[in-house]
């Protein structure tokens, strides 16, 4: 059975290639095997090469304000991709694993959102996401869609590792405190993502999961935490003031939602296993911060 990891360099893909042993990676840079995922014919010869038996898909276009300006670019990393992977695992009985986001939905059903609510994406962003998830829907294949929500690390580049860092600079900090969601470590998903290839005789069609910490939090009290759980740590020298603010105080060009905590339970049920919670699974960043994959 050949996986085969696209992404391989990402913030997800670095994660997985942690858990998951013998994998065949592929990304622009580094890997087994170097791609732009974008040259359509290029990752055609390549699958017809590699002929997995799995692909997981942890490349995307994850810039989210700047697909207001691109979107058509982000559309074909995030809608074209995932379809020519679908048609291919379907082609070829393979399956495909893909990962999608909470920025599908606005508004608030009163409690977390489950899979089947209706999706209202606010963003080019979101909507290039929810194009690539109806897309794997839309071809049937075997495919299993993670929709996860703020996703963080150790590795530079997210909201966590980026408060840490301006934190052990000793600046002080202004962060939203009127946007709440499931903060999701990446060594979350990624394990998630083991323990369901463990199960994947099981998935004959498209099957749409939520993954990702277990509560909720708003990016306030996610800075908060990360900021005393570091200071505790040694990782910066001392805590430091961390100001909430409201969303029109810190303008974005893309808009997010304001409640963005998603269900986990079918995945839960799906797999047995319970997904750690939000201050858990921080906590457990934290203590991996010097040897985080990298
Ligand atoms: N980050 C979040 O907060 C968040 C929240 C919800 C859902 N998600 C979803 O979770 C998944 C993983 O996100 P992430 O945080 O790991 O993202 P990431 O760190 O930005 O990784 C995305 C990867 O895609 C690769 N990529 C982009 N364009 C490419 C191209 N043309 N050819 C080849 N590779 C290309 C990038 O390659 P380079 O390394 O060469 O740039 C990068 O390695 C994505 O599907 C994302 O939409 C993320």
């Amino acid at each position: 059975m050949t996986t085969l990891l696209l992404g391989a360099n990402g913030q997800l893909g670095r994660h997985v290639r942690a858990e998951i042993a013998g994998l065949v990676t592929c990304a622009r840079g580094q890997a087994d095997h170097s791609l732009d995922l974008t040259n359509r014919d290029e990752l055609e010869r390549l699958l017809e090469r590699v002929r997995p038996s799995v692909i997981v898909n942890a490349a995307a276009w994850t810039a989210v304000d700047d697909a207001e300006d691109h979107e058509a670019e982000a559309f074909r990393l995030n809608h074209d991709l995932p379809a020519l992977l679908a048609d291919w695992c379907r082609r070829n009985d393979a399956l495909l694993v893909h990962y999608s986001t909470d920025y599908v939905f606005s508004g608030s059903p009163g409690r977390p959102w489950r899979e089947d609510d209706a999706v209202a994406p606010q963003s080019a962003y979101g909507r290039t996401k929810l194009a690539g998830e109806q897309a794997i829907a839309a071809s049937a294949c075997r495919a299993l869609v993670l929709r996860t929500a703020w996703l963080y690390s150790a590795l530079p580049g997210n909201f966590v590792s980026a408060i840490i860092g301006r934190a052990g600079r000793g600046e002080d900090l202004k962060v939203v405190a009127d946007q709440t969601g499931s903060p999701t470590w990446a060594g979350t998903l990624a394990r998630a993502t083991r323990d369901l290839l463990t199960l994947s005789d099981r998935i004959e069609r498209p099957e749409l999961l939520h993954v990702s910490g277990r509560g909720a939090m708003t990016w306030h009290e996610l800075a908060e935490r990360a900021v005393q759980l570091a200071a505790r740590r040694g990782i910066i020298p001392g805590i430091v003031g961390v100001e909430p603010i409201r969303s029109d105080q810190w303008p974005q060009k893309a808009r997010r939602p304001a409640w963005s905590v998603l269900d986990g339970s079918r995945y839960e049920r799906f797999t047995g296993q319970r997904l750690p919670d939000v201050e858990r699974a921080l906590a457990e960043c934290l203590e991996q911060w010097s040897n985080a994959p990298c």
